[in-house]
């Protein structure tokens, strides 16, 4: 079923986040259509959404699988005023806010920078794309959420990682009520970094992930570090603690969580 736009607009709880809304049965990815907007002067909180991505995009140049009608691929056009030093704490916040909306309908945690799993699984992912410099920048913060995929749906090498709410809790999950959650925690949450600092958020972004204090390994681009995590930098970058003692930044990359990850509070 194609997704409804006058139903995410009846159950929207948000001042500006989905206000401005383009729904599309099919596009390459929710990136670029919300990218072009952006360029020609879309305002802070307009969002695309497609039934289904034929380019859907991942991090680190993967591929993000994206079956029609049964998830969610949106794109929110933002406008931060923020340094750009502090940008990397957009995304994490914006973890943060997915994470919350996953939460309302199954236990769920955070892997770094911005996964989201459930019962073990990575269900949901964003990709957050910037352009521009200074006064005139934007982001396109990109979020895929597996709603309704079953375990045949997912290409072989990724059924054992990759997962859904409905594969969580055996219920299907109404589309636009996911995301009409998800804009209001969106909203909260980044306006909340711009009035009260990334202080409470990092916090915050501690607490749904079991991340700190594990031994982690992380696969850089530049090869492969073990070590403690020992929190997020002022940057969103991950501090870990090598065998050295010497402290390490980590800023791109995939974790895992040698002797696997834990149920969050
Ligand atoms: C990841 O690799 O974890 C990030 C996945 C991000 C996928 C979303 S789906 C909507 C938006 N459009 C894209 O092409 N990618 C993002």
């Amino acid at each position: 079923m194609a997704f409804d736009a006058a139903a995410l607009a009846a159950q929207l709880t948000t001042q500006r986040f989905g206000r401005e809304l383009q729904c599309f049965e099919e596009v390459g990815s929710t990136n670029t259509v919300a990218r072009d907007l952006a360029r020609a002067g879309a305002t802070e909180g307009t969002v695309v959404i497609a039934d289904a991505q034929t380019q859907g995009r991942g991090r680190l140049g993967r591929t993000w699988v994206s079956p029609a009608g049964r998830n969610l691929y949106m794109s929110v056009v933002l406008r931060p005023r923020l340094p750009d030093t502090r940008l990397g704490q957009v995304s994490l916040v914006a973890g943060v806010a997915t994470c919350e909306a996953v939460r309302e309908w199954c236990d769920a945690l955070l892997k770094w920078p911005n996964d989201v799993l459930a019962a073990g699984r990575k269900v949901a992912g964003l990709l957050i794309e910037s352009e521009g410099e200074a006064n005139n920048r934007f982001l396109i913060l990109g979020i895929g959420v597996n709603l309704n995929t079953t375990r045949d749906d997912f290409p072989e090498e990724l059924r054992d990682k990759a997962g859904s709410l409905r594969m969580a809790t055996d219920a299907p999950v109404e589309r636009e009520r996911f995301t009409a959650s998800l804009l209001g925690h969106l909203e909260r949450r980044y306006d909340a970094l711009h009035v009260h600092g990334f202080e409470p958020l990092r916090a915050r972004w501690e607490s749904l992930s079991t991340l700190v204090g594990a031994q982690i390994c992380v696969e850089e681009p530049a090869g492969r570090v073990e070590g403690v995590a020992l929190g997020l930098d002022d940057d969103g970058a991950l501090r870990l603690r090598l065998s050295s003692g010497a402290e390490h930044r980590v800023v791109a990359g995939d974790v895992t969580v040698i002797g696997g990850y834990q149920s969050g509070s």
